[in-house]
């Protein structure tokens, strides 16, 4: 089968386009404005540089990592995103039975399209709730606690979307969900334009103190999801969160938004060590990953190959791109003389539009 010759994430995303309508491929390709975020996150990891260490030793280095107490099987997670359902029938069912052969966890969306506790009966591995916050509070109060009673194990609260960015591809095609479509875990009635549902329903007017409403009403660890600057990353600490995801939401909310890899050393910098740092936006290589423990992140997130996997065969294409990337990384490790997701440092990166000369 075609998905047999797939060797890279850039593989799948090929024939996930192939198979898929158009103006879905724009909804889960596309960013907002001008896609300059977009493109600056992939440009970013290409300026990347690694300047390996040589007879290091280090033969089958362990891509293992912990993370709120937790072991995964690499440094990887699933970023949310919503209605999974665009890409397979089985929607997050599939991903999360994806997610758990590859031993990494799954971000679960507000908007997933398929109910927590289906969700999290197909899981082998942690799932974390990604939480919108709406003007109704009981909304997202009712949201995370049927999260919670489901085992879901942190809440990753997105910081970066007061409302959504303007996704021209989608205003062009004036893209709607297709019937069948719809956020399970929300009691919402018209929900077919993802952007007029935002609009109306998120509170725009969000500041600090959600962390600590967040706190009144879960006793799960939350992460910040959306922090650019080393300014917001102090904040964030001294509000006491567990973890912070450095990201722009893959180029989809603030177009101009510095590129994720650029922002992390000043981020990693302001935390020093102080929670476990993430990173998303961009990520298509193992390289991609290693550069991204290079430069202070703990463990990176994946979005939309996630999805193209998802597309070509199911849960197996899940697994797949997840391994591919996962194989990649422990290959880089190992030609990198990396022993360990830990064994990193600013030293293995060279920025710049060439190789180091
Ligand atoms: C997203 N993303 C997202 N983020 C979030 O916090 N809640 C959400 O519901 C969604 N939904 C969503 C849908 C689709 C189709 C995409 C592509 C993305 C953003 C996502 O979590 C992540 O930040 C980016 O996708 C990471 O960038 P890459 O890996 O796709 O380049």
């Amino acid at each position: 089968r075609a998905a047999r010759a797939a060797l890279t994430l850039a593989d799948y995303a090929s024939l996930a386009r192939a198979g898929m309508a158009a103006d879905i491929w724009d909804f889960l390709a596309g960013g907002a404005g001008e896609e300059r975020t977009l493109q600056a996150n992939l440009a970013a990891f290409d300026r990347a540089w690694l300047r390996p260490r040589v007879l290091a030793g280090a033969v089958r280095p362990s891509t293992d990592t912990s993370i709120l107490g937790r072991t995964w099987a690499a440094p990887v997670a699933v970023a949310p995103m919503a209605y999974h359902g665009l890409a397979h029938p089985d929607g997050e069912v599939a991903t999360a039975r994806g997610a758990g052969s590859a031993g990494v966890p799954l971000v679960v969306s507000t908007f997933a399209g398929r109910a927590f506790e289906d969700i999290a009966a197909a899981a082998s591995s942690p799932l974390w709730l990604q939480v919108y916050c709406f003007r109704d509070r009981s909304v997202t109060r009712d949201l995370i606690a049927r999260a919670e009673s489901a085992g879901f194990e942190a809440l990753v609260l997105t910081v970066d979307a007061p409302v959504l960015g303007r996704r021209l591809r989608d205003l062009r095609n004036d893209f709607r969900l297709p019937p069948g479509i719809s956020p399970a875990n929300l009691p919402f009635a018209d929900f077919s334009s993802p952007g007029a549902h935002a609009r109306a329903e998120f509170d725009p007017a969000l500041d600090w103190s959600v962390v600590e409403w967040l706190r009144s009403v879960s006793s799960l660890p939350i992460l910040l999801k959306g922090v650019l600057t080393g300014t917001d990353a102090e904040r964030a600490v001294e509000s006491g969160v567990d973890g912070l995801v450095v990201s722009n939401h893959g180029g989809r909310q603030l177009d101009g938004a510095t590129a994720s890899l650029e922002a992390l050393p000043e981020i990693a910098a302001a935390v020093a060590g102080a929670c476990p740092v993430l990173l998303d936006g961009g990520i298509r290589r193992g390289r991609d990953v290693l550069a991204s423990l290079a430069l202070g992140a703990d463990a990176v997130l994946v979005g939309r190959p996630v999805l193209h996997g998802l597309a070509v065969e199911g849960t197996e294409g899940v697994a797949r791109v997840l391994g591919i990337l996962i194989g990649e990384l422990a290959d880089a490790m190992t030609l990198s003389g990396t022993r360990s997701a830990a064994d990193t440092g600013p030293d293995l990166v060279h920025t710049g539009e060439r190789p180091p000369a």
